[in-house]
Parts: structure tokens; sequence; C-alpha cells
């Protein structure tokens, strides 16, 4: 999602970890954000406003008033699409948590009514145990406040642990994923599966398959963009992105990749499942690694969970499931067999060539969508990046 037009207020409180706000600044600005920026004096100590003042394009707010000119934290609070407080220091979280506005910063925060806040504790691990830090972040959970983890790591005090602020592209990601969406899926709950599956053999070996993964990926970033709030269940896959604007769940085998999907599958809207999951694994996983010997192996395999036929049998009123096909031979008599027996509303059919341009490791697939009532669309030949988007724009003619 672009973040072309959106409002984002960054307030900076007096840590040293304010030293990387200005690298989160950019990041927004480069994404085509508009940028306020809001601080407390001591961060003056770690950031200078000229700093801040250049790369947000926009004045420094510290107080109330700038010599003559009354700054209006009700006009910021409703100016923002979103607030971010980072970092965010036990003594700030103190007078939010008590609701002590004696500085700018922290009557924006308290305006903000409806709008996302999120908060980026930063302090040292002594600090953040203490029980009071503590209690005044579940307060300030309690009254919708998202609150960022510290990541850990080193810390100034040269101890190491939990308190050091995420990283610039982190927090990016985090306003990203809590910016208020629009979208054909707003307020659409979207799971998909994407992948291979392993299943194994030992503790080395295992049956799997050449799916890249980007098929899911592509997909969970098109549902995204359409405004979805997107879970992923993904097998091992090289292409998961490090800091995803959604959720992803990664498992290796069928039956995790099962057990994740059923766990979730009550609460969604949507279910697209486009993993290669793997139709067998081994009946027995041997504990140690098998060794060599002369004579044949045989490997007794069992069917894995159907998932998406569970996912099909067991969908609820109003509930989509999609289904993806690769076939060979008769493939649409096969591929609109597979949407009736696995009770899907619509069937994305692969359809392999010769020349390499679709399949597993691709960057391109051309596939036919196949829906219940039998009508059919062919897509020409395009990335898995636009094929993603045209197939979720035919679900949303589905809802
Ligand atoms: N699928 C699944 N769980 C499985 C196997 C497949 O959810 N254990 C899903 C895939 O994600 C895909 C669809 O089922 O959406 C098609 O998979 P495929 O293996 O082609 O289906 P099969 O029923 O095994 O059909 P075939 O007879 O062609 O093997």
């Amino acid at each position: 999602m672009s973040l072309r037009g959106k409002h984002i207020i960054i307030g900076i409180t007096g840590g040293i970890a304010a030293y990387k706000i200005p690298l989160l600044i950019r990041l927004l600005k480069k994404e085509g954000a508009e940028v306020r920026v809001m601080t407390t004096r001591s961060a003056h100590e770690f950031v200078t406003p000229l700093t801040l003042s250049a790369l947000s394009q926009n004045r420094i707010v510290t107080e109330f008033t700038d010599r003559d000119q009354w700054n209006n934290h009700v006009e910021w609070a409703r100016w923002a699409d979103l607030i971010l407080i980072a970092p965010l220091t036990a003594n700030t979280l103190a007078k939010l948590a008590q609701g002590q506005a004696d500085n700018f910063l922290i009557a924006v925060v308290m305006s903000a009514e409806n709008k996302p806040v999120l908060l980026s504790p930063a302090m040292d691990r002594e600090m953040f145990q203490y029980p009071a830090v503590k209690n005044h972040l579940d307060k300030l959970t309690s009254y919708g406040f998202k609150i960022i983890e510290p990541a850990e790591g080193e810390l100034l005090s040269g101890l190491s642990g939990k308190g050091r602020m995420p990283e610039p592209e982190t927090l990016f990601e985090e306003i990203r994923r809590h910016l208020p969406k629009d979208g054909p899926l707003k307020g659409k709950k979207v799971l998909i599966t994407g992948g291979p599956t392993y299943e194994p053999i030992d503790p080395v070996r295992f049956i799997g398959n050449r799916s890249s993964g980007k098929t899911g990926v592509a997909l969970a970033e098109a549902a995204y963009d359409a405004g979805a709030e997107v879970t992923l269940i993904s097998g091992p896959s090289k292409v998961l992105p490090a800091n995803p604007a959604y959720e992803v769940v990664r498992v290796e085998t069928a039956r995790e990749m099962f057990e994740e999907t059923k766990k979730r599958m009550d609460s969604q809207d949507i279910l697209i499942m486009s993993a290669a999951v793997s139709d067998y694994s081994p009946e027995n996983t041997a504990r140690s690694k098998i060794k060599k010997k002369d004579k044949r192996l045989v490997l007794e395999l069992k069917p894995t969970p159907d998932i998406l036929k569970y996912v099909g049998e067991n969908k609820k009123e109003g509930q989509i499931v999609v289904g993806f096909a690769l076939e060979t031979d008769h493939a649409l008599a096969h591929a609109l067999d597979k949407l009736k027996r696995k009770n899907a509303d619509m069937i994305v059919l692969n359809s392999p060539d010769k020349e390499g341009k679709t399949g597993f490791d691709s960057d391109t697939n051309k596939v036919i969508i196949i829906k219940k009532d039998g009508r059919k669309k062919e897509l020409p030949l395009k990335t898995k990046k636009e094929l993603a988007h045209d197939i979720i724009e035919e679900i949303t003619h589905l809802l």
C-alpha cells in the first residue's frame, strides 16, 4: 500500500533511540506520506529540530505556543491518520497513563479519539521490568493504544536485553499495518495458504516440492492492498517478507498447515488455499538419520489432511473458499470436478507450459479462473503479482 497523501504524526520523547527517527521520516516521505513531528523538550538533546524539519518539510512543534502563535493540539490530532510515539520514555509513558497533559505531545495524543496511536517504548532492561512501567503499558493497551514490543539486543547501559526501540524499517511496517485502510476488502478477513510443505522422513530429509511461495505472498499483498486483514500461512519459502504488513504464520508440514488453518477458519470471510500441499507424508518419521544399507529402502506413505476439502466442507454461510489446481490433461473438466468435490466457490487453474513461463519457480503464470456457476475467465500470461491482483478482484465480485 502506498502512503501517498497519508497524514502521519511522529512524536519523539527524550531517549537515545531518537537518533534513528530521521531515517523513519525519510522512509515515510519516500512513500509519499505527509509527516508532522512533535517532540518533548528533552528530545532535542538527542536529535535536532533542524534535522527533523528539513526531513519532514514541516516545522517541529514542542510547546503549546511558539512566540505569539498557539499550536492547536486538537487540530493536530484531527489532521492525523495515525500517530506514532517513538521512542517513548518511561516518563511520558507514565504521564500518558495518568492523563497528565503538561506538554503539547501528550495533549495531541489525548485528543486523538479514534485514531490509531502506536507507542514504541524504549528504555533499559531494568526500567522496562519495573512494575509501574508494566502497569502503565497494560493500562494504555486497555485504552486502545497499540504497544510496539521493544526489541532485544545491546542497550546503552552496556547490558543486553529487551528494551531497544525497533529499527526504523520495523516501525515503518507497523505504521503501514495500522493505517486505516480503504478498498473493496475493507473490514474483511482473508486467510491464505502458500508455499510447499515439507514432510520429514528423518531429522535431515523430507518429501517436498518446488513451490517457491511467490503466489501466496503475492496474494497476501494484493488482499492487503485491497484493504483486508490478512493472514498468510506459509510452508518453507525464501520469499516471505521480513517485516510484512500482515500476519505470517510459518509452518513446515501439511498437518501443521491444516491445524493452523482450522484454528483460524471460523473468523475468516475469505479463504484462499494456494499452497502446494504434499498429498502424502511418511507413515513414520525416523528419530535419527536413516543409515545407508545395501538393500532397497521402502518408504510407507500416508495421506495428509486435505485442507481445501476440509475448509470447503466446513465453510459457514457467506464464507468464500478459493482453491488452486494444476492439471495437465483434460484440465478444465478436472478443475471443475475439483471445485465440486471440494465445495469451493472458485478454482484458479494453472496451465503449465513448455517454455517455463508458468509454474512453481517462475515469476509469471497463466491461469483460468473458474467459478461455481461454471463461468470461466482465461487470463493472459502475467506476472504472479499482477495475477494476484486479478484473482483478488474476481473474489471481490463474489462477495
Ligand atoms: N490442497 C490442500 N490440502 C491438501 C492438498 C491440496 O489444501 N492436502 C489444496 C491446494 O492448496 C489446492 C488444491 O487443494 O488449492 C488442489 O490441490 P491438488 O493437489 O491438485 O488436489 P487433489 O485433490 O490432490 O487433486 P489431484 O487428484 O489432481 O491430485
